[in-house]
């Protein structure tokens, strides 16, 4: 995030004596990105944030494959992956590759008996359904339906929920998710023709600290293998901490989508970047306002992208038979576009209400046998007239 934020007490100059009342001092921790090259945050424990007292299981769960070539237009049925209590498991990987992994999840549960953090990836969580607080070591971050929330590699967290209705759609990064760079100035401002900018962003508030020692249960992604870990001290006993490393929350109503007078491209619907794929934000707006514009999509071929779109809410203007917590697929090597009857149907329609968001790769997706059960099976024959 390139933004400075601070939260708590920090001393006035860093790598400088910083005491608690009781004159100890507190511990300071430099949490950094691509080594020392990218944004970090320094950050203030009551306690050494080293102290691991065990290294219990490992559990893989890194995600293979059912389908490692796939040519095939696909159209998952997001809501039939089952509710379950734990959010870690809840978590259903359908499709995935060296850079990132696409899932779903249903969790009914707050994490309450252990803490987080993924050291493989940043995490980009868009809520479909539910409300709640991401609680981290920088702060919480309150969500509700249409929020994502940007959670950077090895960032410590729990997610809790006010409901059991809760629907995820989770995207792990193995590259630093950024907002757009053609969107920021040099000093990495968002710009005014950017579809948002700073002050749309949920920063880190509420920090709370916890001065307690026992058993932390720390569960760590690395490598594809969920490792069991006790923390001797509570993980979230930071009293400050300021810098540029840190999570945030954007809601995808608050992207002012950009129209014109003849179709636009996906781009200008473009949320996030990172160096192996893009997300953009479909939301509701004006079409296009030339007298012969036709609104829905041209046909295009990804040749070297595989497109996922996952859709929210709102009629999707250019698809026949989709329903909320679809996800479509259409595989680099093939062209896909409107389906039958709907580019002609656009013509003379003002505006839309969709709302959805889409995962454009740049490397071929695979797909999980989780993906294959909530298939729909039929849909790459779907244009067929
Ligand atoms: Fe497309």
């Amino acid at each position: 995030m390139p933004l400075y934020h601070k939260q708590g007490k920090i001393p006035q100059k860093r790598h400088t004596i910083f005491k608690k009342p009781d004159g100890t001092l507190h511990y300071e921790q430099l949490f950094g990105t691509i080594g020392f090259d990218g944004m970090s945050s320094l950050m203030y424990h009551l306690h050494r944030p080293t102290q691991i007292k065990e290294v219990g299981a490992s559990i893989d769960i890194s995600p293979k494959a059912a389908v490692e070539h796939n040519i095939k237009s696909r159209l998952l049925k997001g809501f039939q992956v089952q509710p379950v209590d734990d959010y870690l498991e809840s978590r259903v990987t359908v499709l995935f590759n060296n850079d990132v992994h696409v899932g779903l999840a249903a969790p009914k549960k707050s994490m309450t008996t252990y803490f987080y953090k993924n050291t493989d990836a940043d995490e980009l969580l868009f809520i479909h359904k539910g409300t709640g607080t991401l609680k981290t070591m920088l702060g919480e971050i309150p969500f509700e339906y249409g929020d994502y929330l940007v959670i950077p590699r090895g960032m410590i967290y729990q997610i809790h929920f006010d409901t059991e209705e809760n629907r995820l759609l989770v995207t792990e990064s193995y590259h630093p998710i950024y907002t757009p760079k053609r969107y920021r100035n040099y000093f990495g401002q968002h710009l005014e023709h950017s579809p948002f900018c700073e002050r749309d962003f949920k920063l880190p508030e509420n920090l709370q600290s916890f001065d307690e020692k026992g058993e932390f249960l720390m569960k760590v992604k690395k490598q594809g293998q969920l490792h069991h870990l006790t923390y001797a001290t509570h993980p979230f006993d930071v009293v400050g901490w300021d810098g540029y490393n840190f999570p945030y929350g954007f809601s995808i109503h608050n992207f002012e989508p950009i129209t014109g007078r003849v179709h636009q491209p996906p781009p200008v619907h473009q949320t996030f970047e990172t160096s192996a794929f893009v997300v953009c934000s479909f939301v509701p707006r004006m079409y296009d306002y030339h007298p012969q514009s036709i609104p829905a999509p041209y046909n295009h071929s990804n040749i070297d992208s595989d497109e996922v779109l996952y859709y929210v809410d709102g009629d999707f203007m250019s698809r026949k038979s989709i329903d909320q917590g679809y996800i479509s697929l259409h595989p680099a090597g093939i062209p896909h576009g409107p389906h039958p009857g709907t580019y002609e149907a656009s013509i003379g329609k003002i505006k839309t209400e969709e709302l959805a968001v889409m995962i454009d790769t740049f490397k071929p997706l695979k797909l999980t046998q989780a993906a294959l059960d909530i298939d729909d099976g039929k849909y790459y024959k779907s244009w067929m007239e």
